[in-house]
């Protein structure tokens, strides 16, 4: 038995939705043709509260759209210092929007109103104009962190003020909404754009949407040309999105679940430094102090249970669709042996 934690992204499709994708209706969606994706993108456009929506093959790729956008080429945006959109984008800011980043010192990647306007510079000919503020909700290399909703609104009154336009790192919005119970579309008021993911909790195999105004949608289209990710029969992908949202969200409370039972056992065992509260949806962040993170991996790997190292002491595990919670006291197990046996 493999326990998978090293990611949400990992999961397999489901029968039922191998099913639903199977029956999907399609058309060129290039030609504007296929009604399922139709569907995804309204449906989207109307939960999240925005005018429009465009499905994209990735989450990058909805977050690059955003940023091309929204910029010119010359422009400065906001980052929080460990974002996704700056740390894991393979330099795509400054390849495709050739945007500058400003990164900001977020704690587990919420940063405050103050940090925005410690950096803010007038209009002059010497600085790049700061067009963009991005906020990722809920934080990758946070730890799953979620923005308070309160900070949102102080962050964007701020930005306003300055002319300054926000967009959203949703791709797992759905985990900060089934964790809080603030509705997604209250989350993404705040917001000029928004991206959501389709395949990292809610379990799709392929997909994201990228939403804003109409007219905002109509001009990240065109770049979503550009960067190739016009796709033709695309209502396969998308009946997997409109299955993954109507069936697979509200039991992200049972990753959340998983997540604080595994962080809770792992932080009574030896070598394991971890608060369990920090766990606030589907992502535990631990430090390994007996030996190097790596080493523990490899060990977990060979007795079944997959974890990722984020760094020379620190490891990720991320609940999700294929994990139950028998599998969660199995890996605590795992763990537990592999540990005791460090001396
Ligand atoms: C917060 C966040 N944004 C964007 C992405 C990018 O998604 P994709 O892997 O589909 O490009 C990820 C991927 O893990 C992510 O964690």
């Amino acid at each position: 038995m493999r326990i998978d934690l090293r990611s949400d992204t990992i999961t397999q499709p489901t029968p039922a939705m191998r099913e639903a994708m199977a029956r999907a209706e399609v058309g060129d969606d290039v030609f504007g043709d296929d009604p399922t994706v139709a569907r995804l993108e309204a449906h989207v456009s109307e939960f999240l509260g925005k005018e429009a929506a465009v499905f994209t093959p990735s989450g990058t790729m909805a977050n690059q759209l955003a940023l091309r956008a929204h910029t010119e080429p010359g422009d400065e945006i906001l980052v929080d210092a460990n974002a996704h959109i700056y740390y894991y984008e393979s330099g795509a800011p400054a390849a495709l929007a050739g945007v500058m980043c400003r990164c900001l010192p977020g704690v587990r990647g919420v940063f405050t109103a103050a940090d925005v306007e410690a950096v803010l510079r007038p209009a002059d000919q010497h600085f790049a104009p700061t067009k963009l503020v991005c906020i990722e909700n809920t934080h990758n290399r946070g730890g799953g962190s979620v923005w308070p909703l309160q900070r949102i609104h102080e962050v964007a009154e701020v930005s306003r003020a300055r002319g300054l336009r926000l967009h959203l790192d949703g791709a797992r919005l759905w985990n900060a909404a089934v964790a809080t119970g603030i509705p997604e579309r209250d989350y993404a008021a705040h917001f000029d754009s928004v991206s959501v993911c389709f395949s990292k909790g809610l379990g799709a195999p392929i997909g994201s949407a990228l939403c804003g105004t109409r007219e905002f949608i109509q001009r990240a289209r065109r770049f979503r040309k550009m960067y190739g990710g016009g796709m033709r029969q695309a209502g396969i992908l998308a009946a997997g999105a409109l299955h993954a949202l109507e069936h697979h969200r509200a039991r992200l409370a049972e990753d959340h679940a998983n997540a604080r039972a595994l962080a809770e056992g792992l932080s009574r065992l030896p070598g394991i430094d971890l608060d369990p509260a920090s766990v606030q949806t589907n992502i535990v962040l631990m430090h390994v102090t007996k030996l190097p993170a790596a080493t523990l991996v490899g060990a977990l790997d060979q007795a079944g249970v997959r974890v990722l190292a984020t760094g020379p002491d620190a490891i990720r595990a991320v609940t999700n669709l294929m994990v139950s919670s028998q599998q969660i006291d199995a890996a605590l197990e795992i763990f537990e042996r592999i540990l005791g046996n460090i001396r």
